[in-house]
């Protein structure tokens, strides 16, 4: 069976999987990282979203095949309960999740964004989370928490 050796939040892991196409999304939840979502599975929403090399990249679309040798980090790999992400931290202090499902995904494009502009303008932030859906409409928060975890 074809292996895959992907990092993932820092350990190297080998995939195992007769599926190529298999999306990054199922391989992650395969191996109890569960923090990144499955919401459209059509690269409509954002609720998957993890990094590979810093970018933000939806999952469900993301081939295991084509993450050979790359670097993952979900959700689970920014931060712990412990000792959060800045972002974590400011997402928790706004008070930003109603139910919380788009979250992971939402904070996954916010920092591939702080990666690469760690002090973004309230423009900006509404840019690179544009392809985040949140059906609860908790975007205000999102965006002031994004403001905080910058500052
Ligand atoms: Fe991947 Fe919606 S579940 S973009």
């Amino acid at each position: 069976m074809p292996r895959y050796d992907i990092r993932i939040n820092g350990a190297a892991r080998t995939i195992e999987t007769s599926d190529p196409d298999q999306p990054l999304l199922y391989a992650l939840r395969g191996l109890g990282l569960t923090a990144t979502k499955f919401g459209c599975g059509l690269g409509r929403c954002g609720a998957c979203n993890v990094l590979v090399d810093g970018q933000a990249v939806q999952s469900c679309m993301a081939p295991v095949a084509s993450l050979e040798g790359k670097s993952v980090t979900t959700l689970e790999g920014l931060g712990t309960p412990a000792n959060p992400h800045p972002l974590q931290a400011a997402f928790i202090a706004a008070q930003v999740p109603q139910c919380g499902y788009c979250t992971s995904g939402v904070i996954i494009s916010a920092a591939a964004l702080l990666g690469e502009k760690p002090k973004p303008s309230e423009a900006e932030i509404r840019t690179a989370l544009d392809g985040n859906l949140c059906r609860c409409g908790t975007h205000v928060r999102v965006v002031r928490a994004v403001l905080a975890a910058s500052g």
